[in-house]
């Protein structure tokens, strides 16, 4: 009898568990979230709620590089402890693909409702300002490599969720496009630094991706480093020229140009209010996350 009711004790906890798990997610540590709705794509949803979570709270989308997770991003960038410092949540996506990059060049995740990465992404997302009441207007994204690829791609395709956006060694958006309609294929060409446009063509490339839409759009910051061999350093030119071509900034005549800005070697440059780009001078693949900075580019800080 004592076992058959510690056998329902365990089973009601279980139960209780596994419907928290959904409903709640554990404040303080990193949950997934099973049911979220519409989901398009296999892509895995991992949220952070602090535990001192501010009231209106504000969100991070921070999303992981290749061969990364959800899981690995959470420990090895500065956001969770900046989430306990400032209130934010902090969104965790996790790809699906196979050495989980993400799909960053089907027609589907570059259009805006396309049923792409970007679709899923986006809906976690609504997900979390709906059950958190978060505040609209304090919502980001940022992420390394193929994360960083997802952040201007986040940015054109959804520039009605996000405030601003932190690209961390990516390549601009549409840029790793598939011809052949493949799901999160490689691109060779992008990668090498071989599709260069101007600032006029690459902003289309983003309008292109939502149709008709002519509200507000995020402000954007780009990192890369000069040494980086894996996605070439031409792709910090081609990528600040989408993001100043789509605000209308003179790319040829930035507002400011400024050495050893944040640190050392590296230099600053802003073209206007809502573009700026950050080339890190002798910096690999991929430039290191500066947390404090992300901040105060967020506006938490
Ligand atoms: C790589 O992307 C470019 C656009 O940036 C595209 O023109 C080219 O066809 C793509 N390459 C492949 C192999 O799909
Ligand atoms: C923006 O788009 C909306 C919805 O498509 C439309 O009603 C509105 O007239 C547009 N505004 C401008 C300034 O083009």
């Amino acid at each position: 009898m004592r076992s058959l009711i510690s056998l329902v004790t365990l089973f009601v906890t279980l139960v209780s568990a596994a419907t928290l798990k959904v409903r709640a997610p554990t404040p303080g540590s990193l949950s997934q979230v099973t049911s979220f709705g519409k989901a398009p794509t296999k892509a895995a949803f991992y949220i952070y709620v602090p535990k001192k979570l501010a009231e209106s709270p504000g969100i991070v989308l921070a999303i992981h590089y290749c061969t990364g997770t959800a899981q690995q991003y959470y420990n090895n960038s500065p956001y969770k402890t900046l989430s306990e410092q400032y209130g934010f949540i902090v969104i965790y996506p996790s790809s699906p693909h196979s050495g989980t990059c993400w799909d960053v060049s089907s027609k589907a995740t570059l259009t805006h409702e396309g049923g792409g990465d970007s679709n899923t992404i986006a809906n976690m997302v609504l997900w979390t300002i709906n059950e958190y009441k978060a505040d609209k207007s304090k919502v980001f994204v940022t992420g390394t490599s193929s994360g960083a690829m997802m952040t201007n791609v986040m940015a054109a395709t959804y520039p009605d969720l996000f405030a601003a956006g932190i690209a961390y060694s990516g390549v601009p958006a549409g840029c790793f496009v598939s011809a052949s309609g493949g799901v999160d294929a490689w691109n060779g060409t992008c990668a090498d630094g071989r599709v260069n446009n101007t600032p006029q063509k690459w902003a289309q490339v983003v309008f292109d991706m939502y149709p008709g839409y002519n509200g507000t759009r995020p402000k954007m910051q780009i990192y890369h480093g000069s040494a980086d061999g894996t996605l070439r350093p031409s792709n910090y030119q081609e990528t600040t020229k989408q993001w100043a071509g789509v605000f209308g900034y003179d790319y040829e005549k930035p507002e400011s140009t400024k050495s050893n800005d944040p640190q050392s070697g590296y230099t600053r440059t802003i073209w206007g209010p809502k573009a700026q780009g950050i080339y890190a001078q002798g910096v690999g693949h991929s430039v290191n996350i500066r947390g404090a900075d992300d901040m105060k580019f967020f506006g938490f800080a």
